[in-house]
C-alpha cells in the first residue's frame, strides 16, 4: 500500500471515529467507543502493527500519520468525556437539592477539663518549687490509708459511711492521697519533696461532695523542717495560684497524721476579703489541710522522728476549680456535658 492510500484511509478512519466519539451519549458509550477505536482489535491498532512491513523510507511518514490519527481520536474521546461530566454535574445541580448557603457542619473540638487545668497549674507551681510528682494506687489497704497514718482503730473516718470497702473489707478505695506519703517514705530515704495528685473516694454525694474527687497531697521531709517552711510554701503557692495580694490564715485543726495541724484559709478572691456570698461574709475561704507530719507516722515508716521532720498538706482540686471558675455544683465537673465544658 502506498503512503497516499494509507493517509486517506486513516483520515477517513479518524473522521469516522471522531464522529462516533461525539455521538456517544453516556460514559458507558464513550468507553465502548474508546475500545472500538483504540483497543487491541481496532482498525487503527492493526494498521500500526502493519507498520513494520513497510519499506524503511516510508516508516517515519506512516508512523506520523497513524500517531496523528490516534491523537485526534484520543482528544475527541477526552473532550466528549469532559462534556458529558459537565452535563451530568449541571443536571445534578438543577435537580438535586443542594443549598450552598447552608453553614458547614461544625467540627467537634475537645477542651481541657477544668479539673485537668487546675491540676496542671498546681503541678507547674510545685515542680517550680522543687517538688517531684508521684502517684500511688487508688485501691489501698487499711494499713496505708489509715493505720500507718496514725488513725486509731475506732476513728470515725474508718466508718462504712465514708469509706468504700472492696473485697469484703480486705481492700478499700483510698479516701485521701495521704497514703502516698507512706509509699514514698518506705520507698526512698529523705530528703523528700513530693506532690501526689490523684483520685480519691468517699461515700458522700451532694452539691459540694462527689463520691470520687481529686486531691493533691504535698509533703516535704528533711532535717529541721519546721512549721515556718510549711507556711512559707503555702504562701508562695497561693500567691502563684490566686495572685500576690492573696493572704493566708492558719487555723488550728486536727488530723491523725499531722501534729500540729491546721486548716488553711485564703482571703476571698471574689471580694478581696470584704465579705460576700461566696465566703459567706467571712472574707476567708478554706482550701486545704496541713500540718507537721506526726512522729508516729515517721515511726511507721522506720524514720527516726528525732532526726527527721516534715510537713504535709492536702487540698481538694474540685474545690479550687469551683472557686476559680465560679462553679456552684460539683456534679457539673463529672457529667461531661459538652455545653458545660465549652465554657472553659
Ligand atoms: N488527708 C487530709 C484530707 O483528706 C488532708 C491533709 C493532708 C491534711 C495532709 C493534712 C496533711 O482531708
Amino acid at each position: 500500500m502506498n503512503l497516499q492510500t494509507l493517509e486517506e484511509d486513516v483520515k477517513a478512519l479518524a473522521e469516522e471515529g471522531v464522529r462516533q466519539a461525539r455521538a456517544a451519549d453516556c460514559a458507558e458509550a464513550v468507553e465502548r467507543v474508546r475500545v472500538a477505536l483504540l483497543g487491541r482489535k481496532s482498525a487503527l491498532t492493526s494498521r500500526m502493527k502493519e507498520l513494520g512491513a513497510l519499506p524503511a523510507a516510508d516508516k517515519p511518514r506512516a508512523g506520523a500519520i497513524l500517531n496523528a490519527a490516534r491523537k485526534a481520536l484520543e482528544d475527541a474521546i477526552a473532550a466528549r468525556e469532559a462534556e458529558l461530566t459537565a452535563q451530568a454535574m449541571g443536571h445534578a445541580l438543577q435537580t438535586e437539592i443542594f443549598d450552598m448557603t447552608l453553614p458547614g457542619r461544625p467540627m467537634g473540638q475537645g477542651r481541657y477539663h477544668p479539673i485537668g487545668m487546675v491540676l496542671d497549674e498546681l503541678i507547674e507551681i510545685f515542680t517550680g518549687l522543687g517538688f517531684a510528682v508521684e502517684e500511688g494506687p487508688e485501691v489501698e489497704t487499711d494499713a496505708y490509708n489509715f493505720q500507718m497514718l496514725n488513725f486509731p482503730d475506732e476513728h470515725p473516718a474508718r466508718d462504712m459511711q465514708d469509706t468504700f470497702y472492696v473485697q469484703n473489707g480486705a481492700r478499700l478505695l483510698r479516701t485521701h492521697t495521704s497514703p502516698v506519703q507512706i509509699h514514698a517514705m518506705l520507698r526512698r530515704a529523705p530528703p523528700l519533696s513530693i506532690i501526689a495528685p490523684g483520685r480519691v473516694f468517699r461515700c458522700d454525694s451532694d452539691v459540694t461532695h462527689s463520691p470520687v474527687f481529686h486531691q493533691v497531697e504535698g509533703f516535704h521531709v528533711d532535717r529541721n523542717v519546721n512549721f515556718g517552711h510549711l507556711k512559707g510554701t503555702l504562701e508562695l503557692f497561693v500567691h502563684r495560684l490566686y495572685g500576690p495580694k492573696t493572704k493566708i490564715r492558719l487555723r488550728p485543726s486536727f488530723f491523725p497524721f499531722t501534729e500540729p495541724s491546721a486548716e488553711v484559709d485564703v482571703s476571698c478572691m471574689f471580694c478581696g476579703g470584704a465579705g460576700c456570698r461566696v465566703c459567706k461574709n467571712s472574707g476567708w475561704l478554706e482550701i486545704l489541710g496541713a500540718g507537721m507530719i506526726d512522729p508516729n507516722v515517721l515511726k511507721s515508716v522506720n524514720l527516726d522522728p528525732e532526726r527527721w521532720t516534715g510537713f504535709a498538706f492536702g487540698c481538694g482540686i474540685e474545690r479550687i476549680a469551683m472557686l476559680k471558675y465560679g462553679i456552684d455544683d460539683i456534679r457539673l465537673l463529672f457529667e461531661n456535658d459538652p455545653r458545660f465544658l465549652e465554657r472553659f
